[in-house]
């Protein structure tokens, strides 16, 4: 009775699971041609759409010729150039503002540039304008040298924040944030009190969090880490 029961079992489950793998393998199968035909299909697609692209380009090469020949003194909006002066940053490149340190006269006769640089919040941060240029390859219409505006008075020296707040807070009892921001005398200072006796050690963890602990040379924190 058993031994029939077991065979009986056998039988069944042979019967069940063969036409599922004959299914799978069916399947896996079938896969394989379809993925053929898409591939096959994408190639054939392909140089018909490159040549209706390369046409496309031509019949606008031709309009683009022709509205160059036709329009070439007065600036066509609905054309294919764009102002110069309107490009974005990435197609110029622009001079560093110029640092007047603090000389408010030199500043005057120039007309343009930064008396001091840094500062965090928007309302802290001088502005100047400074001159651009387009890069050669780059097609537009105008002037291709010309100032551009609101450009800040910040510099970056690679002072990052958060590998200073980890120096102080790791190494503050001696003074090595301060090494590391440039502020030497302190820094010695100090050292030599063992961040002065732990005091001055917590002192420049608050100071660093609160934007009062900032890199001597007037630079701003790296924003790129
Ligand atoms: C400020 O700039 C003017 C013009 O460049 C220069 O003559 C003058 O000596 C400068 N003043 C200082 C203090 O550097």
């Amino acid at each position: 009775m058993q031994q029939k029961l077991i065979l009986y079992s056998v039988l069944v489950s042979f019967f069940i699971i063969n036409p599922v793998t004959h299914a799978i393998q069916a399947r896996s199968d079938k896969e394989q041609p379809q993925t053929g035909v898409s591939g096959t299909a994408v190639q054939s697609v392909v140089p018909v759409q490159t040549q209706s692209a390369s046409s496309q380009q031509q019949q606008a090469g031709s309009s683009n010729t022709a509205s160059a020949s036709s329009v070439s003194s007065t600036f066509n909006p609905l054309g294919p150039n764009v102002m110069c002066s309107f490009l974005p940053r990435d197609f110029l490149e622009c001079k560093e503002p110029i640092d007047h340190r603090n000389n408010a006269t030199a500043r005057q006769e120039k007309g343009y540039g930064c008396l001091r640089f840094g500062g965090s919040a928007y309302e802290d941060v001088e502005h100047t304008k400074v001159q651009c240029t387009v890069y050669t390859d780059i097609d537009c219409y105008g002037a291709r040298t010309f100032f551009r505006d609101g450009v800040p008075c910040v510099r970056y020296t690679d002072h990052y924040f958060v590998t200073t707040l980890i120096y102080s807070m790791l190494l503050g009892f001696l003074g090595m944030d301060r090494f590391c921001l440039g502020q030497t005398g302190t820094a010695v200072g100090k050292l030599l009190t063992m961040g002065g006796v732990g005091v001055w050690w917590i002192i420049d963890v608050i100071l660093l969090i609160t934007n009062n602990l900032l890199p001597e040379d007037g630079s701003n924190w790296n924003p790129y880490v």
